[in-house]
């Protein structure tokens, strides 16, 4: 009942505060859990409340990646293409709400919280999720269950840019801003909301080596470069793929998705120059801060040349022999 709960939340509290601390980006301090730096409040709360009260379904959807891969774009590509068959482009719900809405971001769902388990029960099949959440915290009961995830990662150079613009951004005015040689050096530790970065991709990686028809990955720059090509092979995975028969690819319907869901289209859309979005009480953004440029390589314009170069060697020795090498 409810007392047992209080109590699990009470042994849960117990826990964390055993658990090593570092520096926060957006908050104060974030903490170690099982490999990976979360922030409390969402992080490592979701972590448990996944661990502890998700259940997976084996037509569930993911969406996962590190904070600033791409979650935003592939969030309304994803939107787009399962629904596809429902909405008109001319009046296409993602004209007039931010991509963040269009389905629930899991890690926000706290641990003491078992009744939104049943919230979520509740979601139209398939269910789309968000996560930043790293393989190895995922549950045996949701990893195995079937279900499929869409991973998409990036250049880590760009990632630490697109991460310190953006949570200095939506920082709290009573914390000190993080200087660029300062999110650079922790970035490179590993210490960073969702870090270390390199394994986060390794996780993914590994999964997608093992079962690679429930997990797709797909990067950032690729993406960039060839959209439609991307989007096609994320339609097919995600089961709904584009047909040839019924003329969707005649009608340029691959097209019209990347369309409405590319940078200039979606960052021009009064909903997302002025709207804001509610992820919590203690988490709402405004949504222009998730687009600033949508470009590939803006680090050279912010990392020293050392900089680049300490990054890279770091990703060398990492992704050494995965081929993931760019
Ligand atoms: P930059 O800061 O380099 O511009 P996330 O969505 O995971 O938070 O990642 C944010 C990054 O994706 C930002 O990168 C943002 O500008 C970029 N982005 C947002 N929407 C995009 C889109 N539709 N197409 C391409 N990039 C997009």
């Amino acid at each position: 009942g409810e007392e047992e709960e209080e109590e699990k939340y009470e042994k849960q509290r117990e826990m964390i505060r055993t658990l090593p601390k570092g520096r926060g980006w957006l908050t104060k301090e974030i903490i170690l859990y099982q490999g990976c730096w979360l922030p409390l409040n969402w992080g490592l709360e979701g972590a448990l409340f996944v661990q502890n009260h998700f259940k997976a379904r084996p037509t569930d959807i993911f969406l996962a990646a590190f904070p600033k891969c791409g979650t935003t774009w592939l969030r309304a590509l994803m939107f787009a293409t399962i629904n596809r068959s429902q909405y008109d482009f001319s009046t296409h719900p993602l004209l007039n709400s931010g991509p963040h809405s269009c389905f629930p971001f899991l890690d926000l769902y706290f641990s003491n919280s078992s009744s939104i388990a049943a919230n979520l029960d509740a979601l139209p099949l398939p269910r789309l999720f968000a996560t930043h959440m790293p393989y190895s915290l995922l549950s045996k009961s949701v990893t195995s269950c079937g279900c499929k995830f869409v991973y998409i990662w990036r250049d880590p150079k760009d990632v630490l840019v697109s991460k310190w613009h953006f949570l200095n951004q939506i920082k709290s005015k009573d914390l000190p801003q993080l200087s660029l040689p300062e999110a650079f050096e922790l970035f490179c530790e590993g210490v960073s909301e969702y870090g270390p970065f390199w394994d986060h991709v390794l996780g993914y990686w590994k999964a997608s080596q093992e079962s690679p028809n429930n997990i797709l990955l797909l990067k950032y720059e690729g993406m960039k470069r060839e959209p439609a090509v991307y989007l096609k092979t994320l339609a097919e995975f995600m089961g709904v793929p584009f047909s040839p028969e019924e003329e969707e690819e005649e009608e340029g319907v691959v097209e019209k998705i990347v369309e409405l869901c590319s940078f200039k289209n979606l960052s021009n859309l009064e909903v997302n120059k002025i709207g804001v979005e509610h992820f919590s009480d203690e988490l709402v953004i405004e949504n222009h801060n998730f687009f600033r440029k949508g470009q590939i390589g803006d680090f050279k314009n912010y990392l020293t040349r050392e900089m680049a170069e300490h990054l890279d060697s770091i990703t060398m020795k990492k992704f050494s022999g995965t081929g993931l090498i760019f």
